[in-house]
């Protein structure tokens, strides 16, 4: 076997402290039941950043990440950034996190990719320590999704949460490291999960604000479908480009969008619950953070650990789904 570009050194997280349940929604007017969200996504709670911007967690996520590579932010090459819910629309939420972290060597941008943007950040991340233009990169999933939420369209502000993951990337020396990648979008599905306004095409209004367009919209039966049909695939597809089967994984770790995509992802895949993380039922869903703060949690409780083979799986708005095996 080619010996792996690049290995993850340290992870870590970061997540508001508030914590918002599902009996909550009654007191902001919310038609809703707790049995409701946890028979169709398995949500009972999430966190909420009342009080932390999204660079607060990013930062935070970055800091845990880099104390266990043992690295210092000089030494970061390369800041990849995933997020569709940053602080500010210009500049990017990257260079926001380097501004906080003090990594005045990195290249900082960021990654549209939605819930898969944790994936694309490695990936590109990877592809860059292969051509020479890094050899330390700090990769992040971040979102505030509370503030991109309608809290009063009932039908997607039971899902969300806010939170971090991050990584630090190094060059591998052994045989451990990220085995294979796999990334893929279908842009014409875009509508079906999206902000419909507050970007150049429509921007902020007073229609905008009435119509509660800037907040996010989903197709929610459609985007279900499309997400267990790509997470499959995507599950499939790295395990056959490192040359492994589901029996080789120790853990998979999909994306924590919904109990029931989860279950229908891993049957599909052929690993049983027992050898799949999930954590959705503690912080729903948080979109580009979602896997690497999973990932974070598991590595913490020693679910896994250094000799690991770990599947990670995405899907998000887009649509764009993605994987990656990794031997920790
Ligand atoms: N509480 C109570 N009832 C509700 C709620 C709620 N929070 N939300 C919707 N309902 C009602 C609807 O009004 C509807 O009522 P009706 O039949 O009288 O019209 C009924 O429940 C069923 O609604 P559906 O939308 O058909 O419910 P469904 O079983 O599809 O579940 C859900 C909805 C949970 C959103 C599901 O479609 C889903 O999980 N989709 C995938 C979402 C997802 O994974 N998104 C993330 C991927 S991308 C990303 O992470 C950014």
């Amino acid at each position: 076997m080619k010996r792996p570009i690049a290995y993850f050194a340290g992870t870590g997280r970061g997540v508001p402290s508030t914590v918002f349940k599902n009996s909550d929604f009654a007191s902001i007017g919310i038609e809703t039941t707790d049995e409701w969200i946890i028979e169709r996504t398995g949500i009972k709670q999430r966190h909420i950043a009342k009080t932390e911007s999204a660079t607060d967690l990013a930062a935070m996520a970055a800091r845990a990440a880099m104390d266990k590579a043992g690295v210092h932010p000089g030494e970061l090459d390369i800041i990849v950034l995933g997020t569709a819910s940053p602080d500010r629309l210009l500049p990017s939420a990257a260079v926001d996190l380097q501004a906080a972290l003090g990594a005045s060597r990195a290249a900082a941008f960021d990654i549209g990719a939605a819930c898969s943007g944790f994936i694309y950040a490695a990936t590109v991340a990877e592809g860059m320590m292969a051509t020479g233009n890094a050899d330390t990169a700090l990769i992040i999933g971040v979102e505030k999704l509370s503030a991109i939420t309608d809290w009063t369209d009932r039908s997607t502000c039971v899902l969300f949460g806010d939170g971090a993951g991050a990584a630090v990337l190094k060059r591998s020396k052994q045989q451990r490291g990220i085995l294979s990648t796999f990334v893929r979008s279908d842009g014409s599905l875009g509508d079906l999960l999206c902000r419909p306004s507050g970007g150049a095409r429509h921007p902020f209004s007073q229609q905008v604000l009435d119509e509660r367009s800037m907040y996010i919209k989903m197709n929610g039966r459609e985007t279900f479908k499309n997400a267990v049909r790509s997470m499959s695939e995507a599950a499939t597809r790295a395990l056959d480009a490192a040359k492994l089967t589901s029996a080789d994984i120790d853990l998979m770790i999909p994306h924590q969008a919904n109990i029931r995509i989860i279950e229908a992802t891993a049957k599909h895949a052929n690993i049983s619950m027992d050898k799949v993380y999930v954590n959705v039922d503690r912080y729903g869903n948080t979109s580009a953070a979602s896997v690497p703060i999973a990932l974070d949690e598991a590595i913490e409780k020693g679910v896994i650990k250094e000799g690991s083979t770990v599947l990670l799986v995405a899907f998000g708005a887009g649509f764009t789904w993605g994987s990656m095996v990794v031997r920790l």
